[in-house]
């Protein structure tokens, strides 16, 4: 039998995208049935985990590669006709052309070619985070404290601190801004974003000049926010038995200061299988929280993201981890790891994903198994003193992956069976698999994902 990890490293390298003699990405799948065109794009968010194993390998000039090049597709982006002076953001993915006379072009989709028009915010997140990781392996404060980066990092900050019609501290985004990419009633301010803004501003504050006269009004915004923002969501995110208890005999439709539920949740509308579901010592952050609005769902990456960044505190974040050994057939099973817990049905299912017939319950971002996020699973278990759990996840996932040619997802209640509309030789989800091997093998690699200063660092 070959060796899985040997076959993932296959993939990558095959994976690899040029552009003018460098490698700059790696593209999301090497599927030629993909059943979109955009799967030979290299995806910001997909290309993670590679980054996070080339860094780890001593590759560190992909790396680099990368981050300077989809700096310089921010201002590619083309204005929309009637929208002056548009926020540049990042790019959700892009490709290399090559015109018949040898000559290369980038590019980069904003999300205005993509399915359903979802704007990809969470890729300017990740560029603050990996250009952080990436500083934190290398050394090369130079690349870092460069006139293009420095002018990212702020331009970045900006948009996120911009004023809006905001009464919170998370940030408010459309549906579909993010790793679920299309309508699944994620808009407002999903918990995934909010771990996101939060590592990019720690990230961000780390890595700003502050004798830059230029960044010392964004630093301050900066700091101001990052508190806010873990307060709030410490708080107001965070489920536990006490506190689904306090929700369930809540008084409503008050007004004023310092009252208990702010934001008027109806006891009516806690879901029947959260009671029974939610385990005594243990806890969660909620996917999604807005006026008279909490999403009881659990959603893996934002709850693991939280713990690995900080946003959770020391005792949520061993609680998070709780609930993944005591659920772990609803959030493991057969495949690591659950997208999210449970899968909408029935009128949900209609009126939120609008009938969408790949998010069918059970499947794909409706309560898929997702491979590439048992790297975050495997660095969280870690994190919190759950060796066993990263164990145990890499073991479920080692030779069934490489045996079903790394698909992109799996579907049913326990991640039973290959994704029905999945790619196979999906790349983030070998290098999702390599990084658990190695964060196991050496946890001193979890090192680059602390995303703080000196002065912040533990
Ligand atoms: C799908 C996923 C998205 C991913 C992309 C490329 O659209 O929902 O998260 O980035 O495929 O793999």
């Amino acid at each position: 039998m070959t060796d899985p990890i040997a076959s993932a490293y296959r993939l990558l390298e095959a994976s690899m995208v040029h552009y003018q003699g460098q490698p700059v990405g790696t593209i999301a799948s090497l599927d030629a049935h993909a059943p979109a065109e955009n799967y030979a794009d290299c995806f910001i968010r997909d290309f993670v985990p590679s980054a996070l194993v080339f860094l780890l390998d001593g590759r560190g000039e992909i790396v680099r590669n990368f981050l300077s090049t989809v700096l310089r597709l921010r201002d590619q982006q083309e204005e929309m006709e009637g929208h002056r002076l548009l926020p540049k953001v990042m790019p959700a993915s892009f490709r290399v052309l090559v015109h018949e006379d040898g000559r290369e072009e980038l590019h980069a989709d904003f999300g205005d070619r993509a399915i359903g028009r979802v704007a990809p915010v969470d890729s300017m997140m990740w560029w603050i985070i990996l250009l952080r990781a990436y500083c934190r392996v290398t050394g090369d404060t130079g690349f870092v404290r460069s006139t293009e980066c420095q002018r990212g990092i702020r331009l970045i900050l900006n948009i996120c601190l911009q004023d809006r019609f905001e009464v919170f501290p998370t940030l408010l985004v459309p549906d579909g801004s993010f790793m679920i990419d299309r309508r699944m009633g994620v808009y407002g301010h999903p918990l995934e974003i909010q771990a996101l803004f939060f590592g990019a501003l720690q990230a961000g504050l780390a890595m700003l000049d502050p004798a830059d006269a230029e960044s010392q009004a964004v630093i301050r915004q900066s700091r101001k926010r990052l508190d806010q923002l873990t307060d709030y969501v410490r708080h107001y995110y965070w489920l536990d038995l006490a506190r689904l208890n306090h929700i369930h005999r809540a008084r409503t439709e008050m007004f004023g200061h310092d009252i208990e539920n702010a934001l008027n949740i109806y006891p009516e509308s806690i879901p029947d299988w959260v009671t029974d579901w939610l385990p005594e010592d243990a806890g969660y952050l909620v996917g999604n929280l807005g006026p008279g609005r909490m999403d009881f769902r659990f959603f893996s990456f934002g709850n693991l993201l939280a713990v690995l960044f900080g946003l959770a505190d020391a005792r949520q974040s061993r609680l998070i981890m709780e609930v993944f050994q005591q659920r772990w057939d609803d959030l493991a099973g057969m495949m690591p790891v659950k997208i999210c817990y449970p899968a909408m049905e029935g009128e949900e299912w209609r009126l939120l994903t609008g009938s969408d017939p790949k998010n069918i319950p059970w499947s794909y971002h409706n309560g898929g198994n997702w491979p590439t996020l048992i790297w975050a699973l495997v660095a969280a278990a870690l994190n919190t003193g759950h060796g066993y759990l990263a164990e145990r996840a890499r073991e479920v996932a080692l030779h069934r992956l490489a045996h079903d040619g790394w698909p992109e997802y799996y579907d049913g209640r326990n991640g039973r069976l290959i994704g029905r509309r999945a790619n196979y030789n999906q790349t983030w989800s070998a290098t999702a698999l390599i990084l658990a091997d190695k964060f196991i093998k050496d946890p001193s690699g979890l090192d680059m994902l602390r995303l703080g200063g000196a002065e912040e660092a533990p």
